[in-house]
């Protein structure tokens, strides 16, 4: 059986990574999707390794810190979809730096994207999830949310943001029976891993019980789990995927 079938999911950031993961996990479990990202060419492949699943698949150019763009995508699945019952809040940047050489703009960008942009989209949702007393907001925070890295302070307020953001929008959709979830990965191997340097890499390697790097799809497993019927009674909680690196 299908875990989501015919439900209408709209994944941000689904170009590449963790978030294509998620929408093609999504479409074998068959869904139909709203795919966004900053540019709809870098959609193409993930749509169509969605569509070959047998789903419905549109793409939607958008850049979720721009209130306008939040709208007008939310906006353009409605009228595409008819509804939204999933929306998983993916896209996401990092700008690392130390404190004290961290600029004001490498900052602004990261708290735009990986907060104000949760923010944004999930306003965009909620509002039409409260008209169909239904629905499912997971949003992607991280481990550094959780426990803070140096060379990351923008990274890791962003993140700490998004969980609290999910829990007081949890709070406040419950009663429509919007659940908002987070799922905070570890180290997972993307572009977005790509740049850490070997040393540090292996460093982070030893801390993780599990012996290994998580995968986009460990990642689009528990994200599915949590949009899904199966998590019917969880919400305003983080899940941590991380292979054991943090236990809280
Ligand atoms: P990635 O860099 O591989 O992919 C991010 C996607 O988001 C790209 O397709 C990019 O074009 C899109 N994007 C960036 N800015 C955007 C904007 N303003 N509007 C719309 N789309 C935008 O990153 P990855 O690794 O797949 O990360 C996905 C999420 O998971 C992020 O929120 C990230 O912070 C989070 N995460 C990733 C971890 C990792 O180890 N890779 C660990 C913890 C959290």
């Amino acid at each position: 059986m299908k875990r989501i079938e015919k439900k209408i999911a709209l994944i941000t950031g689904a170009a590449r990574g963790i978030g294509r993961a998620i929408a093609e996990k999504f479409a074998g479990e068959g869904a139909d999707l709203a795919l966004c990202d900053l540019n709809c060419d870098w959609l193409q492949d993930a749509l169509e390794a969605c569509r070959a699943k047998g789903v419905k698949a549109n793409g939607y150019a958008a850049d979720v810190s721009k209130a306008a763009d939040a709208q007008k995508t939310a906006d353009a699945v409605m009228n595409d979809f008819g509804r939204l019952d999933i929306l998983v809040n993916n896209a996401g940047i990092t700008r690392d730096g130390f404190l004290l050489r961290m600029s004001e703009e490498d900052w602004d960008a990261v708290l735009d994207i990986n907060l104000k942009g949760t923010f944004l989209l999930t306003k965009a949702a909620a509002k039409i999830m409260l008209k169909q007393r239904s629905g499912a907001i997971v949003n992607l925070a991280s481990i550094i949310g959780l426990i803070g890295n140096a060379g990351q302070c923008n990274y890791a307020a962003s993140k700490a943001g998004v969980i609290a953001l999910t829990k007081s929008a949890a709070r406040e959709l419950a009663s429509r029976s919007i659940r908002v979830n987070a799922v905070a990965p570890g180290f997972i191997t993307t572009k977005m891993t790509e740049k850490i340097p070997e040393d540090i890499r292996k460093k982070m390697l030893e801390a993780i019980p599990l012996e290994r790097f998580g995968m986009p799809d460990d990642i689009a497993e528990a994200v599915l789990f949590l949009a899904s019927d199966a998590a019917a009674y969880i919400t305003g909680q983080v899940i941590s995927v991380n292979g054991g690196m943090v236990m809280q």
